[in-house]
């Protein structure tokens, strides 16, 4: 039996990438260890959106340097998207690292450990890069392998990422995932549905769908073309799932048949990840995201008519580069504005690689772009609370996911009740005393107190509970 330590940084494709490499790996006879030393194969699936998360894995690899040198035997692996950005410079950086894998060939880890293993030498499969070959030929070097399932490897069984598209033609200024993860594909339908139906077998009940704009995704083939709307219909048959869930949205491909599946069918959470990134019309053109404020505020409003309760969530760059103070209060109105249940706010990372490298300088101080972010946050963190407000004395339906972070930390062993996670269908995260057998079910909760990001409730049972019906949260 081989040992397999795996790291996994970055976005929900990578917590994706990371499972399907492992069910692959345990087909070869591999078993997942939890203690890096005691690994006979160690894997970083790495992320290269901001310089930081790529520092975080040289440093991981730096501590590996002497631990190598004394057990040469080991196999240590980069894999994901710093691996296709970075490529020969891994080895360069840390000489003992053995394997070095983008994500478009992550179904060769096997193989390729078995070349290391019979002695050929350290190992790189990477794509290519987005002008190395004929459209085509990119593609195919970008596509990933999903059909595998392992729910083993799953944060919870009852709840699973299902990929629908790969990479991004979007090429936002700023930004390198369409570097990494390249041209925008959008999977077959019969595979993405052949894939859901082996999830619910497996007792699944909750999906999201994921892809860098899902939303956008689009599939042709007999001369029919298939939206995400069209996939959410035919997914919503499913017996066994019971929410859909989607991320995330380029604003600009909001479009209203999307808005009205989701309104329409009852498994589709009326959450919606839209982020608007900046608030300023210099700023959004510099990045090319495609839209105006304008735009931004339309398509907001489309989804307040259209899903008056749906909880909309955001990501912000703040600092990119040229940003004024005027620049930045126009994101700060119109974060007030909008009142997103949550906002992910980034401090403007330059990456190597981009247009935006290329063509203009990171100019915004670190001192001011760390003002501008605490300045944003505490304003989001005062509507998230506000926000969570009205759930005070409601009652909201619940998939739990397991034990809370506090539980896990100070033990179980408290008796027969622990405290306990879970989730609204619009992503609110609640915490309260249960018994763990709750785990993977939809119950309802009480709500009694409130954090900005957290709810706190109490079970309801059957006898003691307000007769109230669940409201959508
Ligand atoms: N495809 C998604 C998310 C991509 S990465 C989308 O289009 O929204 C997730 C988030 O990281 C982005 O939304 C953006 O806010 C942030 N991000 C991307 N590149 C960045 C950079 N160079 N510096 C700082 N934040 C960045
Ligand atoms: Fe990056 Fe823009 Fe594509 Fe999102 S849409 S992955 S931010 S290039
Ligand atoms: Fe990072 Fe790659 Fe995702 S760069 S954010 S892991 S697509």
């Amino acid at each position: 039996m081989k040992r397999l330590y795996i790291e996994t940084v970055g976005c929900q494709m990578n917590v994706l990438d990371s499972e399907m490499v492992v069910a692959s790996l345990r087909k070869q006879g591999f078993e997942l260890e939890s203690e890096l030393s005691a690994a006979d194969v160690i894997l970083f699936n790495t992320c290269s959106v901001r310089e930081q998360a790529e520092n975080k894995t040289y440093s991981a690899l730096g501590r590996l340097r002497s631990f190598k040198k004394q057990h040469p035997e080991k196999i240590i692996g980069v894999m994901g998207c710093m691996a296709q950005k970075d490529q020969k410079l891994v080895f360069e950086r840390a000489p003992y690292v053995d394997l070095v894998v983008g994500p478009g060939q992550l179904s060769r880890i096997p193989d390729l450990l078995g070349d290391i293993a019979a002695g050929k030498g350290p190992q790189m499969a990477v794509g290519l890069g987005r002008k190395d070959g004929t459209v085509d030929e990119i593609k195919r070097s970008h596509e990933t392998f999903d059909p595998l399932r392992d729910p083993a490897m799953r944060p919870t069984p009852f709840q699973a990422y299902l990929r629908i598209q790969i990479g991004c033609d979007k090429f936002c200024t700023y930004c390198i995932v369409p570097m990494t993860r390249g041209p925008e594909q959008g999977r077959d339908p019969e595979q993405i549905l052949a894939e859901a139906r082996i999830l619910a077998d497996q007792g699944c009940k909750e999906i999201t769908l994921i892809g860098q704009t899902v939303n956008s995704y689009k599939h042709k083939s007999g001369g029919k073309t298939t939206r995400l709307s069209d996939l959410l219909y035919s997914l919503h048959e499913i017996d066994g799932i019971e929410r859909l869930k989607f991320v995330t949205n380029y604003p600009k491909d909001m479009t209203d048949d999307l808005l009205e599946a989701v309104a329409t069918l009852r498994k589709c959470s009326p959450y919606l990840h839209v982020p608007a990134q900046s608030g300023s019309n210099e700023v959004l053109a510099r990045m090319k995201r495609g839209y105006t404020v304008e735009d931004y505020r339309e398509t907001m409003a489309r989804i307040r008519a259209r899903l008056p309760h749906a909880a909309v969530t955001s990501d912000f760059i703040v600092g990119f580069c040229g940003e004024t103070d005027e620049d930045f209060q126009k994101t700060y109105d119109l974060v007030a504005e909008c009142r997103f249940k949550n906002s992910f706010i980034f401090k403007y990372s330059e990456r190597p690689g981009t247009k935006g490298a290329e063509l203009y300088p990171d100019d915004v101080p670190f001192e001011v772009k760390n003002r501008r972010n605490n300045e944003l946050l505490e304003l989001q963190n005062r509507i998230s609370e506000q926000e969570n407000q009205p759930l005070l004395g409601q009652r909201v339906e619940v998939l739990v996911e397991g034990v809370s972070e506090r539980t896990k930390r100070h033990g179980e062993d408290q008796g027969d009740l622990v405290q306990l996670t879970g989730r609204t269908a619009c992503d609110r995260i609640v915490v309260f005393e249960g018994n763990t057998r709750l785990t993977g079910q939809i119950i309802p909760v009480a709500i009694y107190d409130l954090s900005p990001h957290t709810l706190f409730g109490a079970v309801v049972t059957e006898h003691v509970g307000p007769s109230l019906q669940p409201i959508m949260a």
